[in-house]
């Protein structure tokens, strides 16, 4: 069996999810850390016992003759790190959202093409147990045709495009491709304008992670496969989606053992209620130790599978940037004033011009 060289750029509070996980996994062996903080490299040494530490992140791509590197940096930062990890042939896991704007991510996965490595995104749900159920639920006809998606969970603003691109991507797990967004981005009840538009970031070491605006937003999108998502933006501790067939419903929320199933599309007086069943979903040790920290396992388990076989990962680059464009297509389509065909054209972020 390979052992796969493993390296974490970035090792603040999210890295550990990754950490633990190269450290468990029987094929991979984490071997060093780069990070701009010191405080943050000696917290790593001491947690892992690994002294191959760096402030220079390039150093560590020379050096190290690294298989894989996960960057779980702020989004800010995170394509010309990217950029050079490519450039040195590494495969990489990366934090989300995958980048500040399209124009960013065509970018990073231009260069990983040209490269010849692999990219994948930390969406968890596309490896969660709960999730992958509910699509072959789905698939089999448990609910009839796909007709709804119902985005429950983000709010506008920073949260719509730092929590939100995990509920743009578990959205595309059912609808896949889109075709057009029409959305509205409004603030204290009138539409957005350039005064509105502001970086917004989570900490000091997280600078201008997203250009955002708004307090509210309600979007329609419609996919190929003829489901449409609504999303109306809220933070009502529910975070996840509810699929609508034409035979019945599904949902899938956090903190749940599995989906949750309905067997009525539509109530109406003359039908007998129905009652939510929950499905469980009989998984594997990762899963039970922890959503966020097995699921990371899993997404590395499935970006070896995809280096060893050439494969896509289930949470590639071209998945991560097309949630990335439903939430830009909201922004896109506010400033035009209708719907907005995707892909989207131009790449820039939309508010940087509203
Ligand atoms: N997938 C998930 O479930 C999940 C959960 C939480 C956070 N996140 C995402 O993970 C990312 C990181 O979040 P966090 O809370 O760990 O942030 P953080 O600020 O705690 O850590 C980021 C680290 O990156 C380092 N860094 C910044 N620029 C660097 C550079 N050029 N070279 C090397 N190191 C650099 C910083 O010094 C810091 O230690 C964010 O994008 C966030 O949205 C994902």
């Amino acid at each position: 069996m390979k052992i796969y060289r493993a390296g974490v750029i970035g090792v603040g509070g999210v890295s550990s999810l990754h950490t633990d996980a190269y450290a468990a996994l029987p094929n991979t062996e984490l071997v060093a850390a780069a990070d701009l903080s010191e405080a943050a490299l000696s917290r790593f040494t001491g947690k892992y016992g690994i002294a191959n530490v760096y402030t220079d992140y390039r150093r560590m791509l020379d050096e190290e003759n690294l298989d894989i590197v996960s960057v779980p940096t702020g989004a800010n930062v995170r394509c010309q790190i990217v950029l050079d990890v490519a450039a040195c042939g590494v495969n990489a896991l990366i934090e989300k959202p995958m980048a500040i704007d399209l124009a960013e991510a065509d970018a990073m996965i231009a260069a990983c093409e040209k490269a010849g490595t692999k990219l994948a995104i930390n969406h968890q749900r596309r490896c969660d147990a709960q999730y992958r159920k509910a699509k072959q639920l789905i698939d089999d006809g448990a609910i009839g045709e796909l007709r709804h998606i119902r985005v429950m969970g983000v709010n506008a603003g920073f949260d719509m495009s730092n929590n939100g691109t995990h509920l743009f991507d578990a959205v595309r797990i059912f609808g896949e491709d889109a075709e057009w967004v029409w959305a509205s981005v409004t603030i204290d009840g009138r539409d957005i304008t350039t005064d509105d538009v502001t970086w917004a970031d989570r900490k000091d070491t997280s600078r201008k992670e997203a250009l955002v605006a708004g307090d509210r937003v309600s979007a329609i999108f419609s996919f190929k496969n003829g489901a449409r998502a609504f999303y109306e933006s809220n933070r009502e501790g529910i975070f996840g989606v509810e699929l609508t067939g034409t035979k019945g419903r599904l949902v899938c929320i956090d903190g749940s053992a599995g989906p949750y199933p309905y067997p009525l599309a539509i109530w109406t007086p003359d039908n007998p209620a129905g009652v939510w069943q929950p499905i469980e979903v009989p998984d594997d040790e990762m899963n039970q130790r922890g959503l966020g920290r097995w699921l990371c396992g899993r997404m590395i388990t499935e970006l070896i599978r995809a280096i060893e076989t050439d494969s896509e990962h289930p949470s590639s680059g071209y998945q991560g940037r097309a949630a990335l464009e439903l939430i830009l297509g909201i922004y896109e389509s506010q400033k035009r004033g209708g719907k907005v065909k995707l892909p989207l054209s131009p790449r820039e972020h939309p508010l940087t011009t509203l």
